[in-house]
């Protein structure tokens, strides 16, 4: 196994290097439901493949899209093709790069520094969790996505962004309404409608929490903003808080259901996992590999390169698609099954460079430290009687689409 940190670029020195080859075959509806056999081909055959269906041109392998990730200089974030910032109804920093990104993000980050998670959230996320697994009907079968896993990821990322009097309904349907409409690219009505009922409710939602927070000491991610000695600009400080929302829930809901997944049909895993109760960390970052919950991004080419031999012009889209990169054999054995016992996961489902998840150390503390040592604690013997009921779908995101425990008393 090769180590991921040493490796740069990846290139066949060619002085008339050939355009990518083109997939005109590939549908988004494949690339949703079953992206991993796709992704499995194109890594062995085809690892920079231009595909009509996007747009876009695929990079599968690990090496390929670290190093896009980590030139920002020349693979802007800066995409202007996607629907994002009409969704958002703002260019947020996702799609900023150097100074005018790390300007906004150093803003927000105060409030998800792993200090702050440690000082100002741990306690807050455990008395979150012991309020909602007490809401579990012992004995029952549940679907644990609507009875845990979206509600709780929607209350700790509600109350850590400084909004909690959004109820956990509107915040899960605000994030997938946000998600959704920077999704279409094909421009649907009916997505931009969502969204911008979302943008009209979320701005009433922060312009009361505003309010709530200014010239307190609260830690929360609107107030540490806006009681800033320099403070940034409200459209951006609402913009920062909109990102989070669309990009705080799904994951960490899709993480947890993607461990409780991976350990119940893997009973032996299962067993050593409670047996030391040190292994969390671990088993959290398998998921997070196994299945990335956002499993592609895209990066606008700024000047004509070269990946891998091939040409590549200025102006193109490249997606890195860091599910595939989680799976490269070159650095994961049998990377499509679910293994805590890995010895090495350096893997990328939450990004790399400039635009590494704000929300790693908070994922972290609700899942690993938090939600799943109490899960287990309390539903020891909780089954998943038939996990071929599980329906996993998702292409920029993806994770379960419903999770049908059974509870122990
Ligand atoms: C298991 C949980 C999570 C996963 C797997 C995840 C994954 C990611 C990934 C892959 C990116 C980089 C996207 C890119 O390069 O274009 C990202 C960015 C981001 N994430 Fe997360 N995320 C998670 C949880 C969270 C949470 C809980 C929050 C906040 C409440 C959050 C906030 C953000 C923000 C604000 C960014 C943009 C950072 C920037 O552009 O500088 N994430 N996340």
């Amino acid at each position: 196994m090769r180590n991921l940190s040493r490796v740069t670029r990846v290139e066949h020195d060619m002085t008339n290097p050939a355009a990518a080859p083109v997939n005109n075959t590939m549908t988004i509806a494949e690339l949703t439901q079953n992206p991993y056999s796709i992704y499995k081909k194109l890594r062995s055959e085809s690892p920079v493949l231009k595909i009509s269906a996007i747009g876009r041109t695929m990079l599968t392998k690990a090496a390929d899209t670290r190093y896009v990730k980590m030139n920002p200089e020349l693979f802007s974030s800066d995409d202007p093709n996607t629907p994002m910032e009409r969704a958002f109804q703002a260019k947020t920093l996702m799609r900023r790069d150097g100074e005018d990104h790390s300007r906004l993000r150093t803003a927000m980050m105060p409030a998800m520094s792993p200090q702050s998670v440690k000082h100002s959230w741990a306690d807050r996320i455990s008395d979150i969790a012991d309020t909602y697994i007490d809401k579990l009907p012992a004995g029952q079968t549940i679907d644990f996505f609507t009875a845990f896993a979206g509600p709780f990821s929607a209350r700790c990322v509600a109350e850590v962004l400084g909004i909690p009097k959004a109820s956990d309904d509107d915040i899960q349907r605000w994030s997938q309404a946000l998600i959704d409409g920077a999704g279409n690219f094909g421009g649907l009505p009916e997505p931009f409608v969502r969204a911008e009922k979302a943008n009209t409710e979320i701005n009433a939602c922060i312009a009361d929490a505003v309010i709530q927070c200014k010239d307190t000491d609260l830690r929360n991610a609107l107030a540490v903003q806006i009681n800033a000695e320099n403070p940034i600009e409200m459209e951006h400080i609402i913009s920062n808080i909109k990102i989070a929302i669309g990009g705080g829930i799904n994951e960490p809901r899709d993480a947890l259901m993607t461990v409780i997944y991976g350990l119940l049909t893997n009973p032996d895993q299962k067993e050593a996992v409670l047996g030391s109760k040190e292994l969390w960390g671990q088993v959290f970052e398998e998921a997070v590999r196994w299945v990335a919950p956002i499993q592609v991004s895209s990066r606008l080419v700024k000047q004509d390169t070269t990946i891998r031999g091939f040409y590549i012009p200025a102006g193109d889209v490249v997606m890195t698609v860091q599910a595939s990169a989680n799976h490269d054999e070159e650095f994961y054995e049998n990377g499509h099954l679910f293994n805590v016992f890995r010895k090495t996961n350096r893997h990328q489902g939450f990004g790399s460079g400039p635009h590494f998840c704000m929300g790693t150390h908070l994922s972290r503390k609700m899942l690993a430290d938090v939600a799943l040592p109490k899960l287990f604690d309390r539903f020891p013997n909780m089954r998943l009687p038939n996990p071929e009921t599980v329906v996993w779908s998702g292409f920029g995101f993806r994770g379960p689409l419903n999770l049908p425990l059974q509870l122990n008393q």
